[in-house]
């Protein structure tokens, strides 16, 4: 077998990033990279942290949305919580922007509002794990930082057949990407990892033919990248289920209330709901309820969580009384997309009222 110089690697992927580099809002694109020019790292650190999990496309808009509000660190470090939380609703993964704003306050208090430049001092931030501070570190600071997310590991595993599964392999996919990380370009570099991952080093039906690294992938020369990143036998999702209780008063206000600030979708915004626990049966309408009322049936949801698949039925009482309930507050149906209400509330909202969204828009 031809050995393969790791520099090589390194120059096929940086020179196919020139040309086929994606265009995107935190981005410093080749040509300005070349003549110096570094992202700024307020911008890169929210685009990385808003990236976890959730795609591109997905993220532009509220990255966008979030640098018109708050311009810099510090001003989203002066931002009240709640109206980072509402910001944040629809991303998902709400622990997410508790920590972006935990992080933006001791960037302000105890950096001077500038992001420490070393992929240490990064990982000393709160919410900051070895993911963020290695992407902040190579693409705002130019530091040779072994940079893995989802799409790397999947490239990677390729390039080289890694069969050993995932998460186990973890360790030696990073040594990997350490190994052909270029001293020169690293921001670069990682970027066009996650570019050639998203783009041609798909999940299926990869495309290969138009791939820098099709002469040195151990998986195409096996016939089949498909196979890789072997991944450990995943445990079925356990179901939970629970109710959902949608109630109007006369005057179209709903019944909303704040989560509590710990745990799952904590301090998010939501309709009552009873406990999401494993039970079987479907008679919710009892003592859960947040006040006696003709609760109608409106259909179940379904929501996917990490770590499992929640079906709340949902129920809608009309021309409550604003004193039947003495948690949480009475909200104006037209001001719902101003409230921190994560997908799976919408959901239920949308399921009792259809038209609950569109009327708060138009
Ligand atoms: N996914 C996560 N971070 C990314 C980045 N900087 N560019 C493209 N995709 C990404």
């Amino acid at each position: 077998m031809r050995h393969v110089k790791m520099t090589e690697h390194n120059t096929l992927l940086l020179d196919w990033y020139d040309r086929h580099h994606r265009d995107l809002p935190w981005r410093i694109s080749p040509p300005m990279a070349a003549q110096g020019q570094l992202a700024d790292p307020y911008h890169v650190w929210l685009s990385e942290v808003m990236l976890q999990q959730t795609t591109v496309q997905a993220v532009k808009p509220y990255f966008q949305k979030f640098l018109a509000r708050w311009p810099t660190v510090v001003d989203l470090a002066n931002a009240p919580t709640e109206e980072v939380m509402a910001a944040w609703a629809g991303l998902g993964y709400y622990a997410r922007a508790r920590n972006l704003k935990k992080c933006a306050e001791a960037v302000a208090a105890q950096h001077n509002g500038i992001f420490p430049d070393t992929e240490e001092g990064l990982r000393a931030l709160p919410g900051i794990g070895d993911y963020t501070s290695a992407a902040v570190a190579a693409i705002a600071f130019n530091r040779q930082a072994a940079v893995v997310d989802g799409n790397v590991e999947r490239v990677i595993t390729r390039l080289f057949a890694i069969t050993d599964a995932l998460p186990g392999a973890k360790p030696l996919i990073k040594a990997k990407v350490a190994m052909i990380t270029p001293k020169d370009r690293p921001g670069d570099f990682a970027q066009a990892m996650m570019d050639l991952g998203a783009t041609i080093c798909t999940p299926r039906r990869p495309a290969c033919a138009l791939c820098p690294f099709k002469d040195h992938c151990e998986a195409l020369k096996k016939h089949d990248p498909e196979h890789f990143p072997v991944k450990a036998a995943k445990k079925a999702k356990p179901v939970r289920l629970g109710a959902a209780f949608v109630a109007l008063d006369g005057q179209n206000r709903i019944l909303l209330r704040k989560r509590d600030d710990k745990g799952l979708l904590g301090g998010m915004t939501e309709v009552p709901t009873t406990e999401w626990t494993a039970r079987i049966d479907g008679d919710h309408t009892d003592a859960s309820a947040p006040m006696v009322a003709d609760w109608q049936p409106c259909g179940v949801i379904t929501h996917v969580f990490t770590h499992f698949e929640l079906r709340l039925s949902v129920f809608r009482a009309d021309n409550i009384a604003a004193n039947a309930s003495n948690h949480g507050w009475w909200e104006p149906l037209a001001n719902l997309d101003e409230q921190a209400l994560p997908t799976v509330m919408k959901k239920a909202i949308t399921q009792a009222i259809p038209e609950a969204f569109k009327a708060a828009k138009g």
